[in-house]
C-alpha cells in the first residue's frame, strides 16, 4: 500500500512517516518545506532504514500535485500539510485561507480526478471552541475563534459535503488534541522557526538557554491551580492513531471522526514542574494576563478511538518530557 503524507517534512508527519515505515506501507512525501526541512527525511530514513520518495510541491499548484499521483499508485493520502500558528492566522487570515483551504481544494480535485478516495485529515480540537462541558465528545457542537481554527472548520464541512456527494469517499476526521513530545531517538521532534508559540517548544528552548524565561498566560482560570489545563499527547502516539486509522479507512467506513487525545488534561504549572524534574533545569516564569482566545481547560473523551480503531495512547507526561528534552539537547538549533 502507498500513502502520499502531505506535511510529510513537518513535526507530525515526520514522526507519522517512521510509523508507516515501521508498518511496511510505502510512504511518498509532498511538502514546499514552507515551515519544515528536508533534513527530517533524512532522519526518518536513518531511525527506520528505510527509504521515501520526497516530492518538494506546492498544494496551491494542482499541476505539481497530479505530477505526484501521475508517477505513483496511491491508495491514500494523509493530510497534514497546512499553516498552524494561531496568532499569524489573525494577522494574516487571507494567507491562511489561501494556503489551507485552496491547497486542500486543489488536493481533493486531483484526488477525485486520479480516483483516490481515500484521505486523512488534520483537524484540531480548536474546532470544538470553548466546550460546555468535559471531556470533549465528537459530536459536540463546534465553533472556532481564529482563522486557524475557521480553516480546520471549513475543511471539515467541505469533506463532509464531498463525502454527501460521492459515497466512495472514505475520509476519517482526526482532531488532535495538544500534542508534544518526540521520537525517543532524539533524532526528530518539533523545529518552531523564530519564537515558539506553544507551551512545550517554548519551556524546552527556555530549558536549553536560548530564551531567558516562559510568560505564563493567566493563573486565574476556574482549573484547579489557576492556569489553563490541556490535553498533552505523545507525537508518536498520535503517530500511531493515524496507523491505526488506515486499516479503518480501507474497510470503506465513509466519513468518520475521532478525538486524538489522552483523555487527561494537565495545568501549565503541572507541565513545567514536570519539564523542571525530567531536564534537571530551572524554568524562570512569570505571570501574565491571559492570551486572547484562549480556553481555560480542553480534553477528550478518547473512547471512541479506542473502541473503533483499537487505539489508545499509551505515553505519560514524563515520557513527553523526557522525550522533548532528549531532542532539544541533541539539537539545540533544531535542523539546522
Ligand atoms: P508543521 O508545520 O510541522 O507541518 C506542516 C507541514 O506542511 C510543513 O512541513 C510545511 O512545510 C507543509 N506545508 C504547509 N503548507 C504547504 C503547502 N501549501 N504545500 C505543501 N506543503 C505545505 O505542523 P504540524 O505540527 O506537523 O501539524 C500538522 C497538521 O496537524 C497541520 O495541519 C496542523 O494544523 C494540524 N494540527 C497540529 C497541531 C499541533 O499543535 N501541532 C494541533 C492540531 C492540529
Ligand atoms: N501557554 C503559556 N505560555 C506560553 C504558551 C502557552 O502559558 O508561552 C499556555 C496557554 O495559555 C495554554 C497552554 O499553555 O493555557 C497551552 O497552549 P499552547 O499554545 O501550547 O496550545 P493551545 O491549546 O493554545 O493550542 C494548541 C495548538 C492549536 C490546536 C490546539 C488543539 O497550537 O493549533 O492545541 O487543542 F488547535
Amino acid at each position: 500500500m502507498k500513502i502520499l503524507v502531505t506535511g510529510g517534512a513537518g513535526y507530525i508527519g515526520s514522526h507519522t512517516c517512521v510509523e508507516l515505515l515501521n508498518d511496511n506501507y510505502d510512504v511518498v512525501v509532498l511538502d514546499n518545506l514552507s515551515n519544515s526541512s528536508e533534513e527530517s527525511l533524512v532522519r526518518v530514513k536513518n531511525i527506520t532504514g528505510k527509504s521515501l520518495e520526497f516530492c518538494k510541491a506546492d498544494l496551491l499548484s494542482k499541476k505539481q500535485i497530479a505530477a505526484v499521483f501521475s508517477e505513483n499508485k496511491i491508495d491514500a493520502v494523509i493530510h497534514f500539510a497546512g499553516l498552524k500558528a494561531v496568532g499569524e492566522s489573525v494577522s494574516i487570515p487571507l494567507r491562511y485561507f489561501q494556503n489551507n483551504i485552496t491547497g486542500t481544494l486543489n488536493l481533493l480535485a486531483v484526488m477525485n480526478d486520479f480516483n483516490v478516495k481515500n484521505i486523512v485529515f488534520s483537524s484540531s480540537a480548536t474546532v470544538y471552541g470553548d466546550p460546555a462541558s468535559l471531556p470533549i465528545k465528537e459530536d459536540f457542537p463546534l465553533s472556532v475563534t481564529n482563522p486557524y481554527g475557521r480553516t480546520k472548520l471549513m475543511i471539515e464541512e467541505i469533506m463532509k459535503d464531498l463525502y454527501h456527494s460521492d459515497k466512495n469517499w472514505n475520509i476519517a476526521l482526526l482532531r488532535y488534541f495538544n500534542p508534544v513530545g518526540a521520537h525517543k531517538t532524539g533524532e526528530i521532534g518539533e523545529d518552531p522557526s523564530g519564537i515558539p508559540n506553544n507551551l512545550v517548544p517554548y519551556i524546552s528552548k527556555v530549558a536549553v538557554g536560548c530564551l531567558p524565561r516562559l510568560s505564563v498566560f493567566g493563573n486565574d482560570y476556574d482549573t484547579p491551580d489557576g492556569t489553563g489545563v490541556r490535553d498533552f499527547i505523545h507525537v508518536v502516539d498520535l503517530a500511531l492513531g493515524h496507523i491505526k486509522t488506515l486499516p479503518k479507512l480501507f474497510s470503506n467506513p465513509g466519513l468518520v471522526i475521532y478525538n486524538l487525545g489522552t483523555g487527561f488534561g494537565y495545568s501549565v504549572l503541572e507541565m513545567i514542574k514536570e519539564f523542571e524534574e525530567v531536564s534537571r533545569r530551572k524554568i524562570p516564569y512569570k505571570i501574565f494576563g491571559r492570551r486572547p482566545g484562549d480556553v481555560a481547560s480542553c480534553w477528550a473523551d478518547p473512547s471512541k478511538a479506542k473502541k473503533e480503531l483499537g487505539w489508545e495512547a499509551k505515553k505519560t507526561l514524563t515520557d513527553m518530557c523526557r522525550d522533548t528534552w532528549n531532542w532539544q539537547k541533541k539539537n539545540p538549533d533544531g535542523y539546522q
